[in-house]
């Protein structure tokens, strides 16, 4: 038995403590406390009830069966049925600054395991494992999860949902026995089960209450588990789902989890964001990006879909420069025979037919406006009505004999295959030589079923080669951003986003449903990384319309776009467009480096998202009437995060046509603004305006003093 050592990482509020002899134990994961280390552990011993093992067993940082855990092990495999329960011991820790490594084996199973753990400055902690197979003969791995202990005070958990269209929907759910777990099989991140959970204090709320936050950082098959065991003690367990006998490791070989990001606060959800928003915008962005303002979008997709024609795409930018739009993106449609979504993905060539003059002219044109230039990719996809069908049968994802199901008409290409690997990063690296191009849309548009590389199952390693193929890009064109799209919403999570810019956080530009779907997705990523249009009055996806006020409005809280045929719409409307486009650019640099916070309300009607500057000298609040008022005052509105001690102007920078039309008066401080100091508006705040149902306003706060 070896002597036990409590080693401490520390991030700005939080710490981690954990204990190391034989294993390592996780002791605390909290507030950060001061105080002697040797005192905390003789605080922890943990009584041995009967009924049970005779020995204490602990919770390692890699749960093990043959320690007497019968939750579930943070391990599964074998050797031809043998060493199914390996039991790790301790051989090696280093501590280097906020990381600490942990390297143990089992000797009989021939395993050898890496465990890493960080804790940075904005409270985020990081934790993986590697498995190495030390031994000759296959090492198969069933299972190989991450595991982050939850303290019995955690009853209650956050879930998301969704569907296509219909992303980061929130659940709550009391965490009692037995627990909670999601999985998802479909092959990419998904719209339905998003990897990440928070799980808290009963009644947690956006201020209030401990909450621990997961995100896992893998764009493929995943369980993500929150566990009660029978003794009361939690646990919280991230995985990728393997198919069965897809990982086996040889001699030397080895394989790591995805990382798992977590993160503790002690005043509700509010400030676990604020610690992944920093992390991510610190650790997770690259660096090209970073400092760099997000160019206004316009793309094609929704105002033409394949109906393309030169001279009325060069209208259509000529007309985007004019809204002061900074981006012209030409969506599918592009590519040879591509004209309907039942052919032609994997011919990455220019359509000659619809641009008999080439490429070129339009993304002179688009620069000569001043605009950048981007372009619409899937390259993950085949169509059986395709050249590239025709000439490869055999480049598919999947299990010779059998009959797949389609999706969307399409196919997925087996990027295991070098031959179709290197055939794609041709096309790309084809076309980002030949042409101007500041930013791709990658896309990727179906689910994953029965993906096999010789009969053998590879759904994790087509995700690791689909991060290669990005790398491949990325490194040889570092300049160019990516964004990640997979019908909307389907592939977001940090492990992508570390290798493209931005999300299309829906298909669905519907504001009010992108109320509720940009709000779930503010809970572990900023604003800067949405992507989010105005689209048509009436919406493509819901056929119901919405003033553009309202369009503007909520388009503004993310990296703004517009998503419908400029030359087609009225003076009018296009007046309002670069309006919202303007004041997006004023209000950028602060919606992009801000804080946000989800701001409760009186009444449930009502949802209030701000962002606050850095600096605390200024904040953009936005006020989304989503159903109609419960009553006929709706209470006060409060606005968080400024500073308590300064003077703030507070005053309506946006508002619906018919705002002062819909009462006998609207409250005085809409009209004439007022001066509040923040911690007025904070505890007490302004008077409520009233809205109709399915509107907006936008308030600006600027300190004066
Ligand atoms: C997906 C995307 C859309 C658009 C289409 C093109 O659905 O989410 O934005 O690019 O594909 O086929």
């Amino acid at each position: 038995m070896k002597e036990k050592t409590l080693f401490q990482l520390n991030g700005t509020s939080s710490q981690l403590v954990v204990e190391v002899g034989d294993f390592a134990e996780i002791l605390h994961w909290g507030k950060k406390i001061s105080g002697s280390l040797e005192s905390f552990r003789q605080s922890l011993y943990r009584p041995i009830p009967h009924g049970r093992l005779d020995n204490d067993v602990a919770m390692t940082t890699l749960p093990e069966l043959g320690r007497g855990v019968f939750s579930s092990p943070g391990l599964e495999g074998h050797r031809d049925g043998h060493h199914w329960a390996p039991v790790f011991f301790l051989k090696n820790v280093e501590k280097s600054g906020d990381i600490l490594s942990l390297t143990s084996e089992d000797q009989r199973a021939g395993l050898s395991l890496l465990t890493e753990i960080c804790l940075d400055e904005f409270d985020v902690v990081k934790t993986r494992h590697t498995l190495i197979n030390t031994k000759s003969g296959k090492y198969f791995v069933n299972r190989f999860a991450n595991s982050m202990p939850l303290p019995a005070r955690t009853t209650e958990l956050m879930t998301f949902h969704g569907r296509w269209a219909r992303e980061f929907q929130t659940q709550r759910q009391p965490l009692l026995h037995n627990g909670y777990q999601q999985e998802n099989r479909r092959g990419r991140t998904s719209h339905e089960h998003y990897p990440a959970m928070v799980c808290g204090t009963a009644n947690f709320s956006e201020i209030q209450g401990e909450v621990w936050g997961f995100h896992f950082a893998w764009s493929g098959n995943h369980r993500l588990r929150a566990d009660v065991k029978t003794d009361g003690r939690r646990m919280m367990q991230a995985e990728v789902i393997y198919f069965p006998g897809e990982i086996s490791l040889e001699k030397g070989e080895s394989i790591s989890t995805p990382w798992l990001y977590a993160s503790y606060s002690e005043n509700g959800l509010n400030q676990m964001s604020h610690h992944f928003h920093d992390h991510v915008r610190e650790s997770v962005l690259a660096d090209d990006f970073k400092n760099k303002p997000r160019p206004v979008h316009l793309n094609t997709w929704e105002g033409i879909y394949f109906d393309h024609e030169p001279e009325y795409i060069m209208e259509m930018a000529s007309q985007a420069a004019e809204l002061g739009v900074e981006r012209f993106i030409i969506d599918d449609g592009w590519f040879k025979g591509r004209n309907d979504d039942t052919a032609a993905l994997g011919d990455w060539f220019l359509d000659e037919l619809k641009y008999p003059n080439g490429l070129l002219p339009i993304v002179e044109h688009v620069n000569q406006l001043g605009m950048e230039f981007g372009l619409w990719f899937e390259p993950e996809m085949i169509n059986k009505n395709s050249d590239l069908y025709r000439a490869h049968p055999d480049w598919l994802l999947a299990v010779d004999g059998y009959e797949q199901p389609t999706g969307r008409h399409q196919y997925v290409i087996d990027l295991q295959n070098d031959d179709a690997f290197n055939f794609l990063y041709e096309r790309l690296d084809y076309f980002l030589s030949a042409y101007n191009i500041g930013y791709i849309k990658w896309d990727m548009n179906r689910e994953i079923v029965q993906p096999a590389h010789d009969g053998v199952a590879s759904g994790c390693k087509q995700t690791e080669r689909y991060y290669q193929l990005v790398d491949k890009i990325r490194a040889k064109f570092p300049h160019v951003s990516i964004e990640s799209c997979a019908g909307g919403g389907g592939r977001i999570d940090y492990e992508i986003l570390k290798r493209t810019d931005r999300f299309w956080a829906s298909d669905n530009n519907d504001a009010l449903e992108r109320q509720g779907i940009q709000r779930g997705m503010s809970y572990f990523f900023p604003p800067e990384v949405m992507g989010s249009h105005i689209g048509a009055d009436k919406c493509h996806c819901t056929r119901r319309r919405h003033s553009i006020e309202f369009r503007g409005v909520t388009a503004l809280f993310g990296h703004m776009g517009i998503e419908l045929d400029p030359v087609k719409e009225d003076g009018e409307e296009k007046a309002h467009f670069a309006r919202y486009v303007a004041l997006h650019k004023q209000l950028r640099s602060l919606l992009h480096t801000g804080t946000m916070w989800r701001t409760p309300t009186d009444d449930p009607a009502h949802q209030v998202l701000s962002v606050v500057s850095e600096d605390q000298s200024q904040a953009v609040v936005m006020v989304t009437q989503s159903a109609m008022p419960t009553h006929s005052l709706s209470g006060n509105l409060r606005i968080l995060g400024l500073d308590s001690n300064s003077t703030y102007r507070i005053y309506i920078l946006d508002k619906p046509k018919n705002y002062n039309d819909i009462v006998v008066f609207q409250p005085p401080w809409s009209k004439e603004g007022c001066e509040l100091s923040g911690e007025w508006c904070k505890e007490v705040g302004l008077s409520m305006p009233i809205l109709d149902p399915e509107t907006a306003i936008l308030i600006k706060a600027e300190k004066i003093s």
